[in-house]
């Protein structure tokens, strides 16, 4: 019968260790106990991007890239998308059940309760330029939230952790439609409480002298069915950076804060963006070829292609082009649509892409759906962090209550100098390396 251990031999010292095997991993600690002499620190594993390191046990989102399964809680992706809003969706993440109709209606109303914000959250977004970037405003808005709330440093007690929660969702849509009218220079419109949670944000992002703004019901649709897809996707870098943070016992606002500089960048959330960016620069059906043939050089990587975990086509976008059809109906075709189409056709059958495993992910699609809709592309990657706060909050819970988890602390290997004699100004001689 097999054993669930790995048996390993040091060759540098001819001892053999038996390391236990669960759920097909191994204790990174474990190898510590391999040393050369008494006093060696002991052997390290090396993983750069955390390529193959597991840092947590979760219940949260479950992914096999390799069969592109996603599923929140054990239920699959597209179910959810299909029959669930946002916020139930949310519920279910943040705890793990689908709620019962009247446990939704409680967790709609203290959502709607906390879409305000403080009036004075409205002078630090006066502060910014008309151009400033948006996922900026949005990161520097979180960071100023735990100034407005130091109950939150309470991150032991389980009822502050379940405002702060609230909180933070409600809030994020209110902020992201701030961001927006800050940068076209309209008056902020405050939160109806009478809409759904997308439909209050279209109402933020939209609503001009109508006493009131009626979101187009196939809009509102569109914009739930995407923040579902976004709402958690396991350890990527954003949810990471969010546990990390909170691994110091910051709060989750400051948390939150870094998880959303994480998500700006291109190759995460800001992805969506740098979609919208290259197909405007492709400008053309006819150019696909020459810019498939550039993507393959190394210079600029294909973007909204490629995963680190799905080796097939991301579930999520099968389900955002459907989504796709439904807002062209309203909004009418995004010509862009027609570039991704053939460079997702030229690349699927590329050499290249096909040896790699690339395929299109979530932020392939999600930009064109945005832009037919009006939306300026800084506001994508903040339209995904609206989606993701559900994830961010579950992640940081998770990891909050986990007896295994301590301060996020990686080791290095060192390979710089050591010990050198210190050399008085006069005497030093211009050595250091141009800056790279
Ligand atoms: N275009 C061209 N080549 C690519 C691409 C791409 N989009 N993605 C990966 N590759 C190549 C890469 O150069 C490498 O080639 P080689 O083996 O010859 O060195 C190989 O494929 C494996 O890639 P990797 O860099 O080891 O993959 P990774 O897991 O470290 O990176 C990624 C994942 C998403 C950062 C990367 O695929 C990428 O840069 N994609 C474009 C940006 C993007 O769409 N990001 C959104 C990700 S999904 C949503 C989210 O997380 O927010």
């Amino acid at each position: 019968m097999s054993k669930d251990t790995l048996t390993v031999t040091d060759n540098r010292t001819g001892q053999t260790f038996e390391i236990r095997i669960t759920d097909s991993t191994v204790r990174a600690m474990d190898f510590r106990q391999m040393k050369v002499s008494d006093d060696d620190f002991g052997l390290m594993v090396y993983d750069p991007a955390f390529t193959n390191t597991a840092t947590c046990r979760s219940t949260i989102t479950f992914i096999d890239g390799d069969n592109a399964i996603l599923e929140y809680r054990g239920y699959p992706i597209n179910v959810l998308a299909e029959k669930c809003t946002f916020l139930e969706v949310a519920y279910l993440i943040v705890y793990g059940e689908l709620p019962t109709q009247d446990q939704l209606d409680e967790w709609t109303r203290d959502i709607t309760y906390h879409t305000y914000i403080h009036e004075n959250i409205k002078k630090f977004m006066d502060g910014f330029n008309h151009d400033a970037n948006a996922m900026g405003m949005l990161v520097g808005m979180l960071g100023a939230l735990s100034t407005f709330y130091p109950d939150a440093a309470n991150i032991a007690d389980p009822k502050s952790r379940e405002l702060q929660t609230r909180r933070l969702i409600a809030k994020m849509p209110t902020i992201a439609a701030y961001a927006y009218r800050h940068s076209l220079g309209l008056p902020y419109v405050y939160p109806d409480n009478d809409l759904t949670f997308s439909g209050n944000l279209l109402s933020m992002l939209w609503k001009l002298i109508e006493p009131k703004y009626k979101p187009n019901p196939i809009l509102e649709r569109a914009m739930d069915v995407l923040f579902i897809l976004h709402a958690d996707h396991e350890q990527n870098c954003s949810a990471n950076i969010m546990r990390a943070v909170g691994s110091s016992h910051a709060d989750p606002y400051s948390a939150a804060a870094a998880a959303t500089a994480g998500l700006y960048g291109p190759l995460h959330g800001g992805a969506n963006a740098a979609v919208i960016k290259m197909l405007t620069e492709i400008g053309d059906k006819k150019r696909v070829p020459q810019y498939v043939k550039r993507f393959k050089s190394g210079e600029n990587p294909l973007m909204g292609f490629g995963h680190r975990i799905y080796k097939k086509y991301d579930p999520r976008a099968e389900i955002i082009k459907q989504t796709a059809e439904a807002v062209f109906e309203v909004t009418g075709r995004n010509p862009l649509l027609d570039i991704a189409l053939e460079l997702e056709r030229i690349a699927l059958e590329d050499e290249y892409f096909i040896k790699r495993r690339l395929y299109p992910n979530v932020d392939f699609y999600s930009g064109i759906i945005y832009q037919a809709m009006g939306l300026p592309v800084d506001m994508f990657p903040v339209l995904f962090a609206v989606g993701r706060t559900p994830g961010w909050m579950a992640q940081w819970r998770e990891m909050i209550v986990d007896k295994e988890q301590k301060i996020a602390r990686p080791r290095q290997i060192y390979v710089g100098a050591r010990q050198r004699r210190f050399v008085p100004i006069a005497k030093r001689s211009a050595s250091r390396k141009a800056a790279e």
